[in-house]
C-alpha cells in the first residue's frame, strides 16, 4: 500500500515513531538492500540519537553481492550492527538476535552495575514503507500480525511478541516516509518499489533502469531481451528494440510506449532481469 505523505501525516508518524523509542532499547532499521541510501530516511539519526542501530539490509536476494558487503562495511564503521537476509527466509531471527544482544551489551551491563535484573530486550521494526517492516516482524513472531497498513496514526492496541531467546519486539512498526532527495533518489525508490504509485512519472522510471542497465550490465540487459542495444542508442530505439522483442504492440505495427515502460520496470523491480544495487556504498 501506498500513501500520499503530508506535512501532517509526517508530523503524525515522526511522533509515534518518537513515543515509541522511548521505549525500546534497540532500533531495527529495515532498509532495502538495493538503495540503502535512498531507503533510509536521515531523521530518523535526528529522532534516535544514541540508540543502538541494527540496520537490516532486506531484500538482499535481489541486491548485488559485493555491494551489499561494502555497505556492511560502511554500517560497521558508523558503529551500526549491520545483516543482510531475505525477509521471507523464517530463520531470520537467528541472525537478527545475536546483533541485537551485542548491540546493547552496553546498556545491560550498565544496569546490572545500578543492581537492576536482566530483562528482556526490547526492539522495534522502523522503515519507510514496502521495504519488508512487516514480513519480518511476521517472520519473527511466526504468526500473522494484523497489518495496519502504512499509514501512520492508525491506533492499534501494541503488544510485545516474543522474539528470539532474548528479545521482545513491538508488533507494530515505525513507518517512516520515503524521503524525496532529488530525482534521481525518486526513481530508484519507484524502480525498487518503494513507492508503487505514479508519484514519479513512470516513463522517468524506465529509462533510469534502462540506462543503469546498460551502463552496469549490458549483456544480461541485452540478453534476457533479445536485443542488441547499447547506451549509445536513443532511447526510443531502445524502447522499440524492446517492444518488438517482447510483443507489445499497439495495434498495428505501433510500440505499445506505455506497455514497455511497465514491463521494464517490473522486470527490473522484482529482479527478473538480476540483482542489482543502485546506491553505491562509496558515494
Ligand atoms: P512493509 O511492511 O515494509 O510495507 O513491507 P512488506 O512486508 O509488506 O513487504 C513488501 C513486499 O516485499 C512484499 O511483497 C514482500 O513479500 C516483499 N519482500 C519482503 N522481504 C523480501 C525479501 O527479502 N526479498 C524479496 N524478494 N521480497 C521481499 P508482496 O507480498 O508481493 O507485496 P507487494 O509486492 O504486492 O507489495
Amino acid at each position: 500500500m501506498s500513501i500520499n505523505w503530508f506535512p501532517g501525516h509526517m508530523a503524525k508518524a515522526r511522533r509515534e515513531v518518537e513515543e515509541n523509542l522511548k521505549k525500546v532499547d534497540v532500533v531495527i532499521e529495515i532498509l532495502d538492500a538495493r538503495i540503502p541510501h535512498s531507503s533510509h530516511n536521515p531523521m530518523l539519526d535526528e529522532i534516535t540519537q544514541h540508540k543502538p542501530r541494527v540496520v537490516v539490509l532486506n531484500k538482499v536476494d535481489m541486491a548485488d553481492k559485493k555491494e551489499t558487503d561494502a555497505w556492511m562495511a560502511k554500517f560497521r564503521s558508523e558503529g551500526k550492527y549491520p545483516v543482510a537476509l531475505d525477509g521471507r527466509n523464517n530463520q531470520i531471527i537467528k541472525k537478527i538476535e545475536p546483533l541485537a544482544i551485542r548491540a546493547t551489551a552496553e546498556i545491560f551491563e550498565r544496569m546490572e552495575k545500578k543492581g537492576i535484573g536482566r530483562r528482556a530486550i526490547r526492539a522495534m521494526i522502523i522503515g519507510i514503507p514496502n521495504v519488508g517492516k512487516s514480513t519480518v516482524i511476521n517472520n519473527v513472531a511466526k504468526k500473522k500480525v494484523a497489518k495496519t497498513g502504512n499509514t501512520p496514526g492508525v491506533t492499534k492496541q501494541q503488544q510485545w511478541i516474543k522474539a528470539g531467546e532474548q528479545m521482545e519486539l513491538l508488533d507494530t512498526p515505525g513507518i517512516l516516509w520515503p524521503k524525496f532527495e532529488d530525482e534521481i533518489t525518486g526513481r530508484k525508490l519507484s524502480l525498487t518499489g518503494a513507492i508503487k504509485d505514479a508519484v514519479v512519472p513512470l516513463d522517468e522510471v524506465a529509462i533510469y533502469g534502462i540506462e543503469f542497465l546498460l551502463a552496469h550490465d549490458p549483456d544480461r540487459f541485452n540478453t534476457f531481451y533479445n536485443i542488441n542495444v547499447s547506451a549509445s542508442d536513443e532511447i526510443v530505439d531502445i524502447f522499440d528494440a524492446i517492444g518488438k522483442s517482447r510483443g507489445l504492440k499497439a495495434g498495428g505495427n505501433e510500440i505499445n510506449y506505455e506497455a514497455v515502460t511497465n514491463r521494464v520496470i517490473y522486470d527490473i523491480r522484482n529482479g527478473k532481469i538480476g540483482s542489482y544495487t543502485f546506491d553505491e556504498a562509496d558515494a
